[in-house]
């Protein structure tokens, strides 16, 4: 039976890590009724003050809501927890936020597909101290019906942001952007490594000069190839080749390996081969 309407908005959440306990908080403080499991139990005291029931077993707290948000460590611990009760899931809404790479969301979305759940995939695009912030947002991917469904009686936590009917996309965008993130910080961290082995005072780098240029380079970086085509158009790519050869020798010179920004090289080969036939 696939049960249509969520008429109570009863959510009930598997895992009250520091994202599950966020995620339900979220939730309470938007009056909705909620459920908690964790493996581990005594991490649901502070929600149960606020309102929330602690379910002793997984089956316990899926059978009181109407739909199940899981959010566990990863995939594995996703199967471990589902599998004792995947039988009895048929009809049953579930969402995954748990992150996972492509492959697991969709082979989990088969998966429970042959007990009969109706399936959707996440990718959590916030930090605990900012969910049900403005900023943040949630990746979905599924069946658009039932994301249409779900939306609204989710969006306490985040904005929803459905990304396709392939269950694997929400993880695609998620990962995708998560690497967009740590280039970023790491090209940050060799920054200020760089300050820091040629005596420079981190803290005025960070924060009078990074994070402003950072900042300032963001929509050009992100905003799509064409502005980052454009970007490389309005500025000499010998010019730009001859940059990045200089900004690896500082970091050699200061004696900070430069394996970090290695890759650079490549685009570097790519503009210089632009300059030298143009
Ligand atoms: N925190 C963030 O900034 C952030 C941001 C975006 C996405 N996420 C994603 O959200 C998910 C949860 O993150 P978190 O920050 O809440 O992590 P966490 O604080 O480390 O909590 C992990 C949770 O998973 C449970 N767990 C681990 N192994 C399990 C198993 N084998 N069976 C059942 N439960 C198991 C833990 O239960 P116990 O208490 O029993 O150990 C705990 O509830 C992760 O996939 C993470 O990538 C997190």
């Amino acid at each position: 039976m696939v049960r249509m309407n969520i008429t109570h908005e009863r959510i009930s959440i598997l895992g009250l890590g520091a994202m599950g306990r966020a995620l339900a908080g979220a939730l309470l403080e938007a009056g909705r009724e909620v459920t908690v499991w964790n493996r581990t139990p005594g991490k649901a005291g502070d929600l149960v003050a606020r309102g929330a029931r602690e379910a002793s077993s997984v089956e316990e707290a899926i059978k009181a809501g109407d739909l199940t948000v899981v959010c566990l460590l990863d995939d594995s611990s996703v199967r471990e927890t589902l599998a004792p009760v995947a039988p009895k899931l048929d009809g049953r809404t579930l969402v995954d936020l748990t992150s996972g790479s492509v492959r697991q969301a969709r082979e989990l979305a088969g998966w429970l597909k042959g007990y009969g759940v109706r399936f959707l995939s996440g990718g959590i695009m916030a930090v605990p101290p900012t969910v049900g912030t403005e900023g943040a947002f949630i990746l979905y991917s599924g069946a658009r019906d039932l994301f249409d469904r779900v939306a609204p009686v989710l969006s306490p936590m985040a904005r929803p942001h459905w990304v396709g009917e392939d269950p694997g996309f929400a993880a695609l965008y998620d990962m995708a952007a998560l690497s967009g993130m740590y280039g970023i910080a790491a090209g940050a961290d060799h920054a200020v490594a760089m300050v820091h082995a040629e005596g420079g005072d981190v803290e005025t780098f960070k924060r009078e000069v990074l994070g402003l240029w950072l900042e300032q380079m963001l929509p050009f970086m992100v905003v799509g190839a064409e502005a980052s085509e454009t970007v490389l158009e309005d500025s000499n790519p010998g010019m730009q080749a001859t940059g990045l050869e200089t900004m690896l020798a500082a970091s050699e010179e200061a004696g900070v390996p430069a394996e970090l920004v290695g890759h650079l090289r490549a685009s570097l080969w790519r503009m210089r081969h632009a300059a030298t036939v143009a």
